[in-house]
């Protein structure tokens, strides 16, 4: 048996998750009621944002510390702290926190990965990036923005669907990546030929809806090319910080250029190049430029900014236990170069 004393006194210490003060200091716990006979605690608490994942993860947590201090069952109703005790508390909060509470994506930073026609390895690279900044300890969600080809849930090996709940759209973790695909919302694999207004609408459904949470870095995997609906895609996009992504023969430089002058003309910075295909190492350690030299640095030259990593031909190790066919693993020599590329972005970011 418990009373509405002890309700309160273990709903008390927990913590408002978004302003980071307790239910005690925040006034949270608008209400409690007890039913003796089926010792049913029910509670009612004002957060400063609800239908969030961490509304659902304080959800789980309030039925464990009640039902550890003897409730049977419980119920819980949330609803949002009132824009005043918000104010009073934003001083408490850092820069950051407020952003979030007012609008999650108003924060992150957008990194857009482009390339000026497909087969390049964008895809892979945004991949590998998500998962290597992931692994850096940042919070991390990736689109898969290629209307044509969206190919980022098999790279990843994601199984599941994304959860959609009272009107909003939960990401699917993966590697510790969240991830949203055109994928997940088309039936049977079937191309796309949407273009303008529909486009447009997706992509912001894709920012809008979809519950992201606190995110650090936003990737967006472009589709491919410099026509019309890559054109269309970059307008649409929040100013973004573009990764161009090139092979290594110089031909390829040029059409990535063309990219890189989209990115610009938009309006986007372009944070650095990726090369990738860069080489063939064997297993005596000798590099083969099976795809030509020099394409990276040129681009990265041409586009007055840097080559933030070269990427070996070679797939990643397999295992069947958690089969992500595109991802290296860390410690994979190819793993690392995504981790140092990763390390190099937030630095540059950083500065
Ligand atoms: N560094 C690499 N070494 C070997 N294969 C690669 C490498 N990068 C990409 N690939 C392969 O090349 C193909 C095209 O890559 P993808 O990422 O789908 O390109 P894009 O998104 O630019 O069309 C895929 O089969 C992918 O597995
Ligand atoms: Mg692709």
């Amino acid at each position: 048996m418990i009373n509405e004393q002890q309700v309160r006194e273990v709903l008390g210490q927990l913590q408002d998750p978004f302003l980071h003060r307790t239910f005690a200091e925040t006034n949270g716990i608008i209400n409690v009621s007890i039913k003796e006979e089926k010792n049913h605690v029910s509670v009612k608490v004002a957060i400063a944002k609800t239908n969030t994942p961490e509304q659902m993860q304080l959800q789980m947590k309030i039925v464990d510390v009640l039902k550890e201090a003897g409730a049977s069952t419980v119920g819980i109703r949330f609803e949002e702290l009132s824009t005043e005790s918000l104010e009073q508390f934003r001083g408490t909060a850092t820069e950051s926190e407020v952003h979030d509470i007012l609008s999650p994506l108003s924060s992150v930073q957008f990194l857009a990965i482009a390339s000026g026609k497909g087969g390049v390895g964008k895809s892979t690279v945004s991949v590998n990036l998500a998962v290597a900044l992931a692994r850096l300890g940042k919070k991390v969600g990736l689109i898969d923005a290629d209307i044509y080809g969206f190919s980022v849930p098999d790279m990843m090996g994601i199984q599941e669907m994304p959860v959609v709940k009272d009107d909003r759209i939960y990401p699917v973790e993966r590697k510790g990546v969240k991830v949203i695909s055109m994928g997940f919302f088309v039936e049977n694999n079937a191309p796309i030929v949407w273009r303008g207004p529909m486009l447009g609408k997706v992509l912001d459904q894709f920012f809008r809806d979809v519950e992201w949470g606190d995110l650090d870095y936003l990737l967006l995997d472009l589709p491919p090319g410099t026509g019309d609906v890559a054109l269309d895609i970059h307008q649409m996009l929040p100013s973004s910080k573009e990764i161009i992504v090139t092979t290594p023969h110089p031909t390829a430089a040029f059409v990535a250029a063309r990219a890189g002058a989209m990115a610009l003309q938009t309006n986007h910075d372009i944070l650095g190049v990726i090369e990738n295909m860069a080489w063939y190492e064997s297993k005596s350690g000798d590099r083969e430029y099976v795809f030509g030299q020099g394409g990276g640095p040129k681009l990265a030259d041409e586009l007055r900014t840097e080559l933030l990593g070269q990427i070996p031909l070679g797939q990643p190790d397999w295992t069947n236990d958690d089969f992500a066919p595109s991802v290296y693993e860390e410690d994979h020599p190819t793993g690392k170069i995504y981790l140092q590329a990763a390390q190099n972005i937030i630095d540059k970011l950083s500065k």
